[in-house]
This record gives C-alpha cells, sequence and structure tokens, in this order.
C-alpha cells in the first residue's frame, strides 16, 4: 500500500477474550489479518460480550484477557498504524444494532446455530443445568457477531472454518434486513478462510485452548519442547528400529506441512528408514517451531513492558471505531424510522 492511496474494501474481525492465543489462532485467522491489513481498511475487535455469553459467571477475568489478546496480536504483526484494534464494549453502537437486529431475526434462525448445540454440550452436563446456563445473551451470539460486522459494513471476514455458519446467518440477516426495509444498505459479508489446514492439538483433536493441548504464541522454549514431545505420532510403531510410516503419523508430519515444507522430504526418508525415531523428529520440530516463534515471542515481551503504550493503542482504535459505527447506526435508525427522538 503507498502512503494517501485508498483502501476499498473493509475487513472486520474478532477474537473473544478467553486467553492467551495459540498456532491455531495464528494459522487460522491472524495470517490472513496480516495480509489483508495492507490490502483493506481494517477493524479487529476484541470481543469481550462475546466472551461474557459463556462466561459471565467470572466476568471479572475478561479484563486482563484483552491485555493479553491485544499482545498477541501486536506481536504477531497486526498494525495499530494500518489496523483498528479496539474492544467491543468500547462501541455501544454495536449493542444498540445487535438489539435492532434481534427484532427481525427469527427465532428458529439462533435456535438452529449448529456451534449452539456444541457451546450447550461444552456448559452443561445436562438438561436441567443447560436450562440454568444456556442464557438468552448466549442465543443471540451469532446476531451479536452479526452487529459486530454490520456496524462496519464490513464485507469480508477472515476467520477459521469454524466461524462459517456465523457468516452464512450474517448473509441471511443482511438479505432479511434489506428485504424488509426496502434498501440496499448492507452488503452481504464473506468470510476468508486461510489455507492451512486445521491444526491439530498435541493428542490429535483440534488444537483448542478448553482442550488443554495448544501450543500458546507466548510459551516458552521449554514449555514448547515438552508439548512437542507430547505429540501422538506413528502409533504402529512400536520400536525405535521400526520404520515409521509419516501417513500414520498424526500430529508431527502435518505439523512439518505447516512450519517445514522445505525439508519434509529429508524428514519422510528419515523417518521411513527408521534413521531417526519419533523423539529426534519431535526435538527437531520443536526447534523450528520455537525458531518460527522467536520474534513473536521477542516482541511480545518488549510491549509488554511498556502498558501505557498498549492503552494508547486501544484508546485510539475505540475512538476509530466508535466513530464508524455512530455512522452506521445514525443511517440504520434512519432506515428504520427511529431517527425521531435523537
Ligand atoms: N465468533 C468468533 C470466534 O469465536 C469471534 C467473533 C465475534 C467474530 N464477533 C466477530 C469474528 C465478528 C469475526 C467477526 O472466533
Amino acid at each position: 500500500m503507498t502512503a494517501g492511496s485508498q483502501k476499498v474494501k473493509r475487513i472486520m474481525s474478532g477474537m473473544r477474550p478467553t486467553g492467551r492465543l495459540h498456532l491455531g489462532h495464528y494459522f487460522g485467522a491472524l495470517l490472513n489479518w496480516l495480509e489483508f491489513q495492507d490490502k483493506y481498511e481494517s477493524y479487529f475487535s476484541i470481543v469481550d460480550w462475546h466472551a461474557l455469553t459463556t462466561k459471565y459467571q467470572s466476568s471479572r477475568e475478561i479484563e486482563s484477557h484483552i491485555w493479553e489478546i491485544a499482545l498477541d496480536w501486536l506481536s504477531c504483526g497486526i498494525d495499530p498504524g494500518q489496523s483498528t484494534i479496539y474492544v467491543q464494549s468500547a462501541i455501544p453502537e454495536i449493542a444498540e444494532l445487535h438489539l435492532l437486529l434481534s427484532m427481525v431475526t427469527p427465532q428458529n434462525w439462533v435456535e438452529r446455530e449448529p456451534t449452539l448445540k456444541d457451546m450447550v454440550k461444552m456448559l452443561a452436563a445436562d438438561e436441567t443445568e443447560a436450562h440454568e446456563k444456556v442464557t438468552y445473551g448466549l442465543l443471540g451470539y451469532p446476531v451479536l457477531m452479526t452487529a459486530d460486522i454490520l456496524a462496519f459494513k464490513a464485507e469480508l471476514v477472515p476467520v477459521g472454518k469454524d466461524q462459517e455458519s456465523h457468516l452464512e446467518f450474517a448473509r441471511d440477516v443482511v438479505r432479511r434486513f434489506n428485504h424488509i426495509y426496502g434498501v440496499e444498505y448492507f452488503a452481504p459479508p464473506s468470510p476468508k478462510f486461510t489455507s492451512t489446514p486445521l491444526l491439530k492439538g498435541v493428542d490429535g483433536q483440534k488444537m483448542g485452548k478448553s482442550y488443554g493441548n495448544d501450543i500458546k504464541l507466548a510459551d516458552t522454549d521449554a514449555d514448547t519442547i515438552k508439548k512437542v514431545k507430547q505429540m501422538i505420532t506413528d502409533r504402529t510403531r512400536i520400536a525405535r528400529s521400526d520404520p515409521g510410516h509419516t501417513d500414520l503419523c498424526e500430529v508431527p508430519w502435518p505439523m512439518y506441512q505447516v512450519f517445514a515444507q522445505d525439508i519434509k522430504d529429508q524428514v519422510k526418508a528419515e523417518c521411513e528408514s527408521a534413521q531417526i525415531g519419533c523423539v529426534d523428529c519431535k526435538v527437531r520440530l520443536a526447534g523450528i517451531i520455537n525458531e518460527f516463534l522467536r520474534p513473536i515471542r521477542q516482541k511480545r515481551n518488549e510491549l509488554d513492558s511498556d502498558r501505557d503504550r498498549l492503552r494508547k493503542i486501544i484508546e485510539h482504535g475505540n475512538a476509530k471505531a466508535r466513530k464508524v459505527a455512530q455512522q452506521t447506526l445514525t443511517d440504520v435508525r434512519e432506515i428504520m424510522g427511529l431517527s425521531r427522538w435523537y
């Protein structure tokens, strides 16, 4: 992007402040954020209200996670000079838009959201518990996400594959809103996925904080080595002298595809001729991952020692984001005929 040139399309994305980010976040979403911030006008939201939909009982913990997530983003290269980084709850217009959109959203649309069913399973042990834990706010999760996107009239939304159904929901709401009020005000937002296949955690399941199988960007080298050593390999390889099978190797081999394409032929040859054992292979992989994360970790430590600067970045982003959302809400009230009393 050359100075002064205009970025036409807007993109918007967000992450819930529920803990430090891991490699799955990096390869599933952040990689696209980094690429797109050069091309598009970018809004990146720390969605604390979304965190509240499941963490309302420990709401006071969200504040510290907001700092952590901002540190993770910036240390990966999200550039506050180009992108707007802000906290969702600093933009009350998003809550107003959520309310207005909730009026036009049919009840069965929120009830049929597949991710809601997963969340219910995670939150509640049985049906009686679900009655209490699954709140009205959680049911509105996709409506709030739609408001996040539409408040900025974003057309592209770089997210992980798991968010696909939410984006479909957002497009349905856009069509319904435009249809009901006879306008073409909102454009249906499209998701943008990264090309990296879903990253597996050390146990072979999808990498996720709640599964405890993740490698955090901010982990130490030693933590990383320890976790990589726990990775499930080829379950059929019993003795060190047995030849390995990369096609049966559950975690390290797919990780090599992501981190070290350049040496994968060599790794395959060494594994399948039993020149190296799984431990050797994992120690090497851990070294590669630590090398990859070294500059990110270094930058994170620097930024962490200057909280004042971090606060200013977020405050600046909040003010900038709010202006855009205010304009959208002025338009929406006008479209719906609600501007009389403002
Ligand atoms: N639901 C998203 C997630 O869990 C977070 C999110 C909230 C979001 N609002 C958004 C992502 C708006 C993109 C756009 O990861």
